[in-house]
């Protein structure tokens, strides 16, 4: 029988072809700070980036509609509360009520057609404890 993996050890997010260019992100379970909350990854400029569901302006989750975090043109994370722009690759604030703030990160990489991401003090995985 396996061993369950370690909480701290890379957890799997999904196949490579899951996350298309600018397509439609993939919202999942974790513990910020031990409370449950919500993150999503996306596919942007070919690198797949991963941030908290929580907007910096007020901590709420920002999607339109389940995984639809980009703008019209598909250019910018957009928060549907109160429209601050977030740059996609680097999860800064460019406009709108928090500019200048930032998404909080998850550390993603991407190997043999897999997505996985790192948990760490603050961020873990939903159902550790
Ligand atoms: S809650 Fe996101 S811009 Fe206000």
């Amino acid at each position: 029988m396996l061993e369950p993996l370690p909480l701290d050890a890379q957890q799997a997010l999904c196949p490579s072809e899951q996350l298309s260019e600018r397509g439609l992100a993939l919202v999942f379970d974790v513990l910020l700070w031990r409370q449950p909350a919500r993150a999503f990854a996306l596919r942007f400029d070919g690198r797949v980036v991963a941030y908290m569901n929580r907007c910096a302006h007020v901590p709420t989750e920002m999607d339109w509609q389940p995984g639809e975090f980009l703008d019209q043109d598909q250019r910018w994370i957009v928060c549907s509360i109160h429209g601050a722009s977030y740059e996609p690759a680097n999860g800064r604030c460019v406009a709108g009520p928090c500019a200048g703030q930032r998404l909080m990160a998850l550390d993603v990489t991407e190997r043999d057609g897999q997505i996985w991401w790192q948990p760490g003090p603050d961020i873990r995985p939903a159902g550790a404890v």
